[in-house]
């Protein structure tokens, strides 16, 4: 059994009063609030250990490059990759999904060859591969989703073809919480010879994922959404695809020699991090990591399933509101209100203490598929509470009469 007051006591912005109010945070799925365990890695880092990573021969650049070794170790147990040299510390999903586009696909890809893309993706996985598309003259191919808001399975598999040599989805969609089939177009994109791109950036923080049974090629995610501060996340590629990548940003630590005559790049994974990188994030994920297996994780995703399922089935018996793409067993709801603006009731319940997400959620390829022009979307994590819902019901409701 979880004590959610206890583990809410470990949130230290749980605890504050937003507009006279005491917060109610539904935003989990932009970013997680933090817990004081990862709060206080970054404080002790901070005032204790701070020194740049693999440079120099001071002791605190020693001690400071173990344990962002360390912290890189942790990512590739956390997430069963076979070696730390598969795990490239990035910005977060965004940053590593550029990487692989400026790299591994623009150094592969030729002239009408396809790269297809979930209709339901998050702008970070969809606009590095029209640039890249751009630049080497693939195309960029929809995948649709169904009238249920799932992945068009069937409809991919008539996609798919000779020229596809990339699919890049979500595995779990940030808008409706949707759980894209990756397994199954894993192992159907590699019958066709195509690479597989899987944006976790939702999906690693409600479910835990292995990359040897995944067999995806690239597999990307943000330290934020796991209750890791933002600036820190992770690309896993596996190693062979790594090692034949070019590098993509030139500096420093990316190189083995560097000569006006020409300059050789570092091993794995220091060829794809040039410059100082962000040493705390790193080692505050380990530390997130590590906080959250304290939990049991079907535990922590049961709670949360039935949260979600109580606000379902309270907004469903609210005249005029309607929720789109409705996910059974998911951490978020997107719904819109007729002839409102998904703005205003945000702001309604802004007023109230609690922070729900109204907007396109970085995904108009979506909004246009559902006819809308933004949702408004609540998300859950772990902290939150049956009350919690109640209120927000009661809050959306107010909001309704107001309107
Ligand atoms: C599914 C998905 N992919 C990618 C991203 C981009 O993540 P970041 O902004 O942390 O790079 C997000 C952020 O909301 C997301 O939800």
């Amino acid at each position: 059994m979880l004590d959610i007051e206890l583990i809410r006591n470990q949130f230290p912005a749980l605890m504050q009063q937003v507009n006279d109010q005491a917060l109610i945070y539904l935003d989990s799925a932009a970013t997680t609030q933090k817990p004081q365990a990862v709060i206080d890695s970054i404080t002790h880092y901070y005032s204790s250990q701070n020194a740049n990573v693999h440079r120099g021969s001071h002791s605190l650049t020693a001690h400071a490059t173990t344990q962002f070794e360390q912290a890189r170790e942790c990512v590739a147990d956390y997430i069963g990759a076979q070696s730390s040299k598969e795990i490239i510390w990035t910005r977060g999903a965004t940053e590593a999904l550029n990487l692989i586009a400026q790299t591994y696909a623009r150094s592969t890809l030729q002239v009408g060859d396809e790269i297809l893309v979930s209709e339901m993706e998050h702008h970070a996985n969809i606009v590095p591969w029209q640039i890249v598309a751009e630049q080497t003259g693939a195309k960029v191919v929809k995948v649709p989703m169904t009238a249920n808001g799932e992945f068009d399975f069937d409809t991919f598999t008539t996609l798919l073809s000779e020229k596809t040599k990339i699919v890049a989805l979500a595995q779990i969609t940030n808008v409706t919480g949707c759980r894209q089939p990756i397994e199954q177009v894993i192992e159907t994109a590699h019958q066709h010879g195509a690479v597989i791109v899987v944006d976790g950036a939702q999906g690693i923080v409600h479910e835990s994922v292995n990359m040897q049974q995944l067999n995806a090629d690239f597999y990307v995610f943000s330290g934020h959404k796991l209750y890791a501060p933002a600036g820190i996340g992770v690309l896993y590629g596996k190693l062979a695809l790594l090692e034949a990548m070019p590098p993509w940003h030139g500096g420093g630590k990316m190189v083995s020699k560097v000569s006006f005559e020409g300059t050789t790049f570092s091993e794995l994974p220091g060829k794809f991090e040039a410059g100082t990188p962000n040493v705390a994030g790193a080692i505050a994920l380990k530390a997130a990591i590590n906080w959250l297996q304290q939990f049991d994780q079907r535990a922590v995703e049961q709670h949360i399933h039935h949260l979600q399922q109580k606000t379902y089935n309270a907004l469903s018996n609210i005249e005029d509101i309607q929720v789109l793409g409705y996910q059974a067993n998911a951490s978020v709801i997107t719904f819109v209100m007729d002839g409102v603006h998904h703005q205003d009731i945000a702001t309604l319940l802004d007023q109230q203490g609690i922070a729900v997400r109204a907007g396109h959620h970085c995904a108009h390829p979506l909004m246009d598929a559902f006819g809308v022009k933004g949702t408004v979307r609540i998300s859950f994590g772990l902290y939150n509470t049956e009350e919690e819902v109640d209120l927000l019901i009661a809050a959306i409701e107010k909001a309704v009469d107001m309107l």
